[in-house]
């Protein structure tokens, strides 16, 4: 039995979708713990490419389980869509696969238009997918579960009177146009009757699995730096993304899990507004975004594009425990001269080798580089570690000396087989 977590080590968009997609060969269970469709993970299978905003990204192996945790806000109508695509796409052809937590809390349509009312005034860059408000819902103890969509009258109750709530603040502080009662109970029974046969009690079906020694691998969305508590606040997301919200996500114990897998990107890339010391706003952060495709799965936003950061991967490594890496995307930068990594940041004279708390701290850091020559070819063909450039192996060991950690996975490509496994985490 073992237990894999993986997460993501800058402002997400890793890769991590590749890496889960990849591991699924190895494992019963692909789950699902925080976050909800502000993500996209993104799989590309035989030139075939696949978006993911909620199903976990194992959904593409068959007979593989997808359970989508408690700690997940849900979107049923994106669901939907996503389930309606794959099966249109010839996937996804056993219902038994995927499962949704009962305590999952649900998104409503209130929690998307709040969302994007109030970008109008924080400006965090959000998704507008109403991801913040639903958790605030959770929070304040009023959020609507998915477990209280299956009884009617209670459904009944609790939308009625978050109703009352949502539409004040929404007409008298948001200036925004009212929800009519009728409309989204219709539609979301009209979800439940659709979305009925996932619905499990999916905290007993993983402690059963670990019970009989299945392999699970635990899906984080998002990166370290968007943590609520650990990431770039205000400017992060509204769940912990780090791995031991894992846990708190699926309910398993922290004694489960074996190992954490942190995914890194070759460079830095962050979408939304917040403090980024690496960002390159010149022609070189447009060759990045242009090579490495940067542009939002969920929300198409073009991404901003930086050189790799060792100082914030490091902070992600000691947050999570991550011993193992995987480095992604490493081709992007093929056609690179020279090729920089951030080692410390320069703040009011002083330098710094951690990443700070104070934003204006942070929006006034200025990075540090170690500059290393390019290896100015293509690396999309290695099969194995010796098969990659020496300039490459050098930037690669750089980073593991620089972040404390190895890299055990290599990504040169978007398609499964473009990677370099040199341990993988379910020891196989
Ligand atoms: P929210 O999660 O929609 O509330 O957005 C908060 C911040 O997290 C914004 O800067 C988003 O761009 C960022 N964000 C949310 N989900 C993702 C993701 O999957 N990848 C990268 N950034 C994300």
């Amino acid at each position: 039995m073992a237990c894999v977590v993986i997460v993501g080590t800058q402002w997400g968009d890793e890769g991590k979708g590749k890496i889960v997609d990849l591991l699924t060969r190895n494992a019963d269970f692909v789950v699902r713990f925080q976050g909800g469709s502000n993500a996209g993970h993104t799989i590309v299978l035989r030139g075939e490419k696949f978006i993911f905003h909620l199903i976990p990204s194992g959904i593409l192996y068959r007979g593989k389980k997808c359970i989508i945790g408690n700690g997940v806000v849900l979107d049923p109508e994106v669901l939907l869509e996503e389930i309606k695509e794959l099966k249109e796409r010839g996937y996804f052809k056993d219902d038994q696969q995927l499962m949704i937590s009962e305590e999952a809390h649900l998104i409503l349509p209130y929690h998307r238009k709040i969302d994007v009312a109030r970008e109008r005034i924080f400006k965090i860059g959000t998704t507008g997918r109403g991801i913040g408000p639903a958790y605030e819902d959770k929070v304040a103890r009023c959020g609507i579960r998915v477990i209280d969509l299956m009884d009617e009258e209670l459904f009944r109750e609790k939308l009625e009177a978050n109703l009352l709530q949502k539409n004040t603040y929404l007409v008298e502080v948001l200036k925004e146009e009212p929800f009519r009662f009728s409309e989204i109970f219709e539609t979301y029974l009209r979800f439940r009757d659709l979305l009925g046969k996932y619905i499990k009690d999916t905290t007993r079906i993983l402690h059963e699995a670990l019970h009989q020694g299945k392999h699970i691998l635990f899906e984080g969305a998002q990166g370290t730096l968007l943590d609520l508590d650990h990431g770039t606040y205000p400017y992060v997301t509204a769940s912990n993304t780090v791995a031991g919200n894992a846990c708190a996500g699926a309910g398993v114990p922290p004694t489960e899990i074996d190992t954490i897998l942190g995914v890194a990107k070759a460079y830095t890339t962050r979408v939304g507004e917040g403090p980024f010391p690496t960002e390159l706003r010149d022609e070189v952060g447009e060759k990045m975004r242009q090579r490495g495709g940067e542009y939002g799965a969920t929300t198409g936003r073009p991404r901003r594009c930086g050189w790799f950061d060792a100082v914030i991967v490091n902070h992600a490594i000691r947050i999570n425990g991550i011993r193992e890496v995987a480095l992604t995307k490493m081709d992007v930068l093929n056609e690179f001269e020279k090729i920089k990594i951030c080692v410390g940041y320069q703040i009011d004279g002083k330098v710094l080798y951690h990443v700070p708390s104070n934003l204006r701290i942070w929006q006034s850091a200025k990075p540090i580089y170690e500059e290393m020559e390019g290896w100015k070819g293509e690396i999309r063909g290695a099969k194995q570690y010796r098969d990659l450039p020496l300039n490459a192996r050098r930037y690669i060991k750089r980073i593991e000396e620089l972040i404390q950690a190895r890299v055990t996975i290599i990504s040169v490509g978007s398609e499964r087989e473009e990677t370099i496994i040199l341990k993988n985490p379910f020891g196989k």
